[in-house]
């Protein structure tokens, strides 16, 4: 299914996060060693979000991203979008919880056609989702229209290391993962789509290359977890 294209692609990775949102975050935490917070803060560092300006963190999910931006923005404002409802419905949930919440609105949108104005956002952030994406060129295409000029986007992503851990890391993605995946979430299939996706996408060079296809400069990336997770900046064009 991670070769899947189009509206198939759509319609599978909707229902998918759909089905596992409510251990979606569990699952992340006990696959990362709860490395996962500290790349999410790192991609919002890259981003460099103006203390009072306003963000936009595309496929957002449970919200992990957009806390972390509105944390980093006392006086801005940080919307998150999705299309997969039952993420953004447990999101919605833990920021009640936190007075700063208040500054977050979760959208139900989808990536490659962003409901907002040309230029109507200081940065934007993407985590592990442009993998899932039917067309990843068109998603950076949006993500830039939706920028001010000069504005950043930051982009974490899963990719495959390519230091003698390769091999480790496959073993630990194709077999441990999965069983994990059914044992804690109920769900097999979810987290065999996973490092099928992960292993199917595009490498750090070529994603950096899609970013610049989209129209954004100065592409960067480097490496977090060993060599397993991508974080690339781009801007728009000033
Ligand atoms: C692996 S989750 C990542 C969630 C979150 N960014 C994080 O860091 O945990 C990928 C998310 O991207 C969303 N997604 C995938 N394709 C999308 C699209 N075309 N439009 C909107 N959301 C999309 C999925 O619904 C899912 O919630």
């Amino acid at each position: 299914m991670a070769q899947a294209r189009g509206e198939e692609k759509a319609r599978y990775v909707r229902t998918m996060f759909g089905r596992i949102a409510t251990r979606y975050d569990l699952m992340n935490t006990l696959m990362t060693a709860g490395l996962d917070a500290r790349w999410r803060a790192a991609t919002v560092a890259a981003a460099c979000p103006p203390a009072g300006g306003r963000a936009l963190d595309v496929g957002t999910g449970t919200a992990r991203l957009a806390w972390a931006l509105a944390t980093r923005m006392p006086h801005g404002r940080v919307v998150g979008i999705d299309f997969a409802e039952p993420m953004l419905r447990r999101g919605q949930a833990d920021l009640a919880r936190w007075a700063g919440g208040r500054r977050v609105e979760l959208v139900l949108a989808d990536a490659l056609a962003l409901p907002f104005r040309d230029g109507s956002f200081d940065c934007v952030t993407t985590a592990f989702t442009v993998r899932n994406v039917a067309d990843v060129v068109a998603a950076f295409r949006e993500m830039r229209r939706v920028l001010r000029p000069g504005g950043r986007v930051a982009c974490l992503e899963i990719t495959r290391p390519r230091s003698a851990l390769g091999p480790l890391f496959q073993w630990y993605f194709r077999c441990l993962v999965p069983l994990a995946g059914r044992l804690v979430v109920g769900d097999a299939e979810a987290y065999t789509y996973l490092p099928e996706s992960a292993y199917a996408f595009l490498d750090a060079p070529r994603l950096a290359g899609a970013m610049r296809q989209a129209g954004l400069v100065n592409v960067r990336y480097r490496f977090l977890g060993l060599g397993t997770v991508a974080l690339h900046v781009g801007a728009r064009p000033a």
